[in-house]
């Protein structure tokens, strides 16, 4: 297919290719901008033409700002002619009424580029999400506003802030509608609803009339459920196309069969064709088969279909932003957002990139440029990290942490205001209890480090189901519990994902009471001074910082990847940047991605700050800057991790072998 309207956009782009910097005029049109859907031929029309999107997802807060042109010629290059994003409400209102959408949350300038690069848009504005991230994309906020609010239903309050949120973001959005001007053809209304267990028709109702009294005609609006009846039956709104989403082993007439019982006309949209698949922590690393992939997607290009690839490139959960499934049990996702994509999370096309190309351009006239490559790695050796000090330390919670809390019972993260990173509960037993006593926390959101003293003795852990331990202590111990929020849950039925202590902590059944109570939310951490002074007599989890040039020869940073093998659990910041999560005893992601545009060229120093939390690569405390990423590694330690920890040793005691301790499961 592809139309007469398309083909000469794709001929005028030969010419202005090597100047796409063209400045953004979204009022200079020649022909009349439209964008539809003709029933009576079952194919969408641009300007009146048939057309038919070949689109992937790329979420542009997965990826550094200065990367996002690249990546989009990269979509370009493959034949694709548009891009689909999320739009992840969390992060774009952070607090109530608090609006960012400037620097790495710039959706504009996303938006922009993409129409600069010659790709339309599929917007997905939520306010769910899923997207594998922290709450499905929800802002965390709205547990505090109302711990019983009744998520992606017709609650008030919920709506009240639905509203509000979507009507900015729309707002923000509409000069880049594609009949008014923009790249913006499609407006996704909530996400995969047919598959929440609330299934509200009013909630679905009220959202596409917030949505269609901004978007009016000049775009799409379109859903996108499960190729399932059942999925479409609460997903379908009238008024609203419904798209169906599916993989590569999907009988592809069979999942159009059931988009088509609920849009008996109309064209066929995949809107998610897995080009891979999301992995947790402590499981083999997701991929699918290139050849499955290219062999379904000629079938759906054949049907005249328009497709999304989920993901074209899927990038990397910095910061504390990955979610979680729930199954058997409580499951969060790993830093990287690889996704086993055709372009890598570092940017780099793959044999998959190309065998799908290939099959676009059986379809699609391909564009006449060289084809991208990988681009150069760092491998920027090894570097000494230096223990700077305990996270207990008074000098770490004065630099990091809130002012502390009191309270007679434990307080949620909710309570705190705080929705990510860390917080740290303490309390001093005022009795005596037998030995051992049985410490037990039957609501643990997520893990949790337990000291006595400030010696570490063991990890509680939501996924383990070991949410209870023995300890031996007496009148006058401080109990410490660090809890981390490891991601909400993104899917399903218990978003209500509240973080640290749900519920009271007991030792012996008896309830402890009186705690002090101190976040440690990590959003930035230049605080942590240069000159902290070391104390070596400390154990984890503890802060780590070392200093390092790249080479001379590098006239620009190149990305690269930190490798902590060795080190066990925690988060990395590069030049104050969180990199995310790193767990390498437990896989099977062992490196973590750093981008070239977080680092700094010869002759500045850069930084690397280490959160460890359970095991120091003693004793000389190195990491290592690598040009490969290692993302399906199961460590030898894969079937212990979860029930063994290692702890640090303080250096002068290092001599000997490294003690463990083993966490009783009860
Ligand atoms: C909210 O949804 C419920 C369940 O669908 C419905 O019974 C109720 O009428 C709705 N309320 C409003 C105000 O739309
Ligand atoms: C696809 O579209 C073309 C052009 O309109 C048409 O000739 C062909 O029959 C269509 N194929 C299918 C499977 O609908
Ligand atoms: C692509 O461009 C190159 C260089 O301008 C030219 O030599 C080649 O013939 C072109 N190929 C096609 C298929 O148009
Ligand atoms: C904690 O214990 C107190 C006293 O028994 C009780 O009132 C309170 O509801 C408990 N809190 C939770 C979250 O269970
Ligand atoms: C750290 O200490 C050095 C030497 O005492 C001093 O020159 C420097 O300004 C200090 N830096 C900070 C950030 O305090
Ligand atoms: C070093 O850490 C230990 C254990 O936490 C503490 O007792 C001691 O006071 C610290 N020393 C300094 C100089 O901060």
């Amino acid at each position: 297919m592809g139309g007469r309207q398309t083909v000469c956009r794709w001929t005028l782009l030969l010419f202005s290719f090597v100047h796409v910097a063209l400045q953004y005029e979204p009022t200079t049109v020649e022909l009349p901008r439209f964008f539809s859907i003709d029933y009576e031929n079952d194919q969408f029309l641009l300007n009146g033409s048939p057309f038919r999107y070949v689109s992937g997802s790329l979420h542009y807060f997965r990826v550094p700002r200065a990367y996002w042109r690249d990546r989009l010629r990269k979509l370009r290059a493959a034949g694709l002619n548009a891009v689909s994003t999320y739009v992840e409400w969390s992060q774009h209102e952070p607090s109530p009424g608090r609006f960012e959408f400037s620097g790495e949350l710039d959706l504009q300038y996303f938006i922009r580029l993409a129409q600069e690069e010659d790709l339309l848009v599929l917007l997905r504005p939520g306010p769910y999400i899923c997207a594998e991230r922290d709450m499905g994309g929800l802002p965390p906020w709205l547990l505090t506003v109302k711990p019983d609010i009744y998520l992606r239903t017709n609650d008030t309050t919920y709506m009240e802030y639905v509203e509000r949120y979507l009507n900015y973001v729309l707002t923000s959005v509409q000069v880049y509608l594609y009949g008014n001007g923009g790249p913006i053809i499609m407006v996704q209304i909530e996400n995969e609803y047919g598959s929440y267990q609330a299934c509200d028709s009013s909630y679905m109702t009220q959202l596409r009339d917030i949505v269609k009294s901004k978007v009016g005609d000049a775009a799409v609006l379109y859903s996108t459920d499960g190729a399932g009846l059942s999925f479409l039956r609460c997903g379908k709104i009238e008024g609203v196309y419904a798209t169906v989403d599916f993989g590569a082993d999907t009988n592809v007439d069979t999942a159009f069969l059931a988009q088509r019982i609920y849009e008996p006309h109309g064209p066929l949209v995949n809107s998610e064709f897995y080009t891979g698949w999301l992995t947790h922590w402590g499981e083999p690393f997701q991929s699918v088969g290139t050849e499955t992939i290219v062999n379904t997607l000629d079938e759906i290009l054949a049907r005249n279909a328009s497709v999304n690839f989920f993901m074209f490139h899927g990038g990397t959960n910095f910061g504390f932003l990955a979610g979680a499934n729930f199954g058997d049990n409580y499951q969060p996702q790993l830093t990287s957002y690889d996704y086993d994509a055709p372009i890598t999370e570092a940017g780099d096309p793959t044999s998959k990139y190309f065998a799908i190309r290939e099959v676009i351009g059986r379809y699609l006239p391909l564009l006449n440029n060289t084809a991208p490559i990988p681009a150069p790695k760092g491998s920027y050796n090894t570097i000494i990290l230096n223990p700077i000090a305990s996270l207990l330390d008074q000098s770490i919670r004065q630099a990091l942490g809130k002012e502390p809390l009191r309270s007679k019972f434990p307080l949620t993260f909710e309570d705190l205001g705080q929705h990510y990173g860390f917080v740290l509960y303490e309390t001093t037993l005022a009795r005596s209890v037998p030995d051992p006593a049985l410490f037990n926390i039957p609501g643990l959101g997520d893990r949790a480090v337990v000291l006595l003293d400030d010696v570490p003795k063991g990890i509680l852990s939501r996924s383990e189901k070991i949410t209870s331990m023995p300890l031996s202590l007496s009148e006058g111990t401080k109990i410490q519990v660090l809890v981390e929020n490891q991601g909400r849950i993104n899917y399903g039925s218990l978003i209500n994902d509240f973080k640290g202590l749900l519920s009271n902590a007991t030792l012996g059944g008896d309830v402890l009471e009186d705690w002090i109570i101190t976040g440690f939310p990590l959003h930035e951490i230049s605080s942590l001074g240069v000159n902290s002074t070391y104390n070596y007599t400390f154990s984890c989890p503890a802060f780590f910082r070392g200093t390092f040039e790249l080479p001379e020869s590098y006239s620009e940073p190149l990305d690269t990847f930190l490798d902590p093998r060795g080190w066990g659990k925690g988060v990395a910041f590069i030049n104050g940047f969180n990199i995310g999560r790193y767990w390498p005893i437990l896989g099977p992601q062992v490196t973590l991605y750093v981008p070239g545009c977080h680092l700094k060229p010869y002759p500045a120093l850069n930084e690397l700050v280490l959160l460890e939390l359970e095991k120091a690569n003693s004793p000389h405390y190195t990491v290592s800057f690598v040009p490969e990423p290692i993302l399906d590694e199961r460590p030898p330690a894969y079937a212990a991790a979860s029930h063994t920890s290692h702890f640090l040793v303080p250096p002068q005691l290092n001599q000997g072998p490294q003690t463990s301790v083993t966490i009783l499961a009860v």
